[in-house]
Order: structure tokens, then C-alpha cells, then sequence
């Protein structure tokens, strides 16, 4: 059979269906086991489970950000490899994205209704980052990663001790992170500017209390 060529409505159609599974609904999984589904669960005071669910929320629309990130890298990546590596990297993170959905739903939490206005800034930014080249595009989801996992440790020393489930999956998600860092650097990544490094933690430090708030 040969091989089908993508028309630009077909792929205005693929981005679109993304975009809204990611934000509306339920996205492509590898169907990992969720860590904290070995855990039973907890019972946590009225002020633990509101802060466990404002935490889980920001990781949440960190995960968002994530899978539009990515896939706005694919989306203008120069070579078939690299394009291949943002779209693992992105299914790889919507585990992740599930498993925050799962322990908001445990906490009663609820996701950021800022999610839709994160998904295309951050689409719009991976583009971008696609355009300036590969091994550009490569470093900037290498710095990607190492800032999530310093933000996710600090994540492990805010949440309440007893939400033993969430502590377990932001291990979990922070090991991953850091796997996905070197992966990237192993692909070629370059390593970025400090003034782009610097714009990127303001940029998610934004985002973080948006989010956390509403
Ligand atoms: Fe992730
Ligand atoms: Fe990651």
C-alpha cells in the first residue's frame, strides 16, 4: 500500500482533534499503569485535599502545555527523526497528563479553565522553537524537562505527606522527565542562551500561579 500523503486541511483536522482531546477530553495513552493506582487512598483533612488539588491542577496544565509544546514541534520540525521524537515525547507526557486527571478527580479537584489559552500559546511556542531548526528545537525540550523536574521536586516537598498517591506520581513523572531530558540531549539537543533559559522560567513561573489560582 502507499504511503498516504497529507493534505493541509487533514492536518488542520489532526492538530484540532489534539487540541481538543487534550483539553476537553481524553488523549492517546501508552497505558501505563497510574502509580497511584498501588495506593490506597487517603484520608486527608479539608485544607490537604484542597492544596493537593490546587497542586495537581498546575501539574495538570503543566502536562497541557506539554503535549502543545510538542506537537508544535512536530508539527515544524526539519527532519522525519526529530519529528518522530517530539511525537513520542508528546504521547509519552499524556500519561502523565491522565495520571494528574485521575488525582484531581480523587482530590475533587477540578482542571484550569485558563487550559485552552496554555494550549495555544504553547503550541504557538513549539512552533516557534521548531522553526529556528532542530538541535534548537532538541535544547529547548532538553531545558523543558530539567525545569519541570526542579519544579516537580519542589512540588514533592509541597504536597500534603499524607496524599501518598500524588507523591508517587510525581516521582514517577519527575524520572520520566529527566529520562526525556537526556533522551533529547542524547538526540542532539543545543544548549540554550540563559536570557532564553531565564524567559522560559518567568514564562512557567506565570503559568504555575495562574493556574494554582484558578
Ligand atoms: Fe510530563
Ligand atoms: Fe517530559
Amino acid at each position: 500500500m502507499g504511503k498516504r500523503t497529507f493534505t493541509t486541511l487533514d492536518v488542520l483536522c489532526l492538530i484540532a482533534d489534539d487540541a481538543l482531546a487534550t483539553v476537553f477530553g481524553h488523549t492517546r495513552t501508552r497505558d501505563r499503569e497510574d502509580p497511584a493506582k498501588a495506593i490506597k487512598e487517603p484520608s486527608l483533612s479539608f485544607e490537604d485535599k484542597l492544596q493537593s488539588a490546587k497542586l495537581m491542577r498546575v501539574n495538570h496544565s503543566g502536562e497541557v502545555c506539554a503535549q502543545a509544546l510538542y506537537r508544535g514541534q512536530a508539527l515544524t520540525a526539519q527532519s522525519v527523526s526529530v519529528k518522530k521524537h517530539m511525537i513520542k515525547a508528546a504521547r509519552e507526557e499524556n500519561d502523565h497528563l491522565q495520571w494528574c486527571e485521575n488525582r484531581l478527580e480523587a482530590l475533587d479537584g477540578r482542571k484550569s479553565i485558563l487550559n485552552p489559552a496554555w494550549y495555544v500559546g504553547s503550541f504557538a511556542i513549539g512552533a516557534f522553537a521548531g522553526i529556528l531548526g532542530d538541535r534548537p528545537s532538541l535544547g529547548f525540550l532538553a531545558e523543558t524537562e530539567r525545569q519541570v523536574e526542579t519544579h516537580l521536586e519542589k512540588h514533592l516537598e509541597l504536597l500534603p505527606k499524607d496524599d501518598l498517591p500524588s507523591h508517587r506520581v510525581i516521582k514517577q513523572m519527575k524520572d520520566d522527565e529527566k529520562r526525556h531530558a537526556t533522551s533529547a540531549i542524547d538526540a542532539g539537543a543545543l544548549e540554550l542562551p540563559n536570557i532564553v533559559k531565564t524567559t522560559m522560567r518567568i514564562t512557567s513561573a506565570i503559568m504555575t500561579g495562574a493556574s494554582y489560582r484558578i
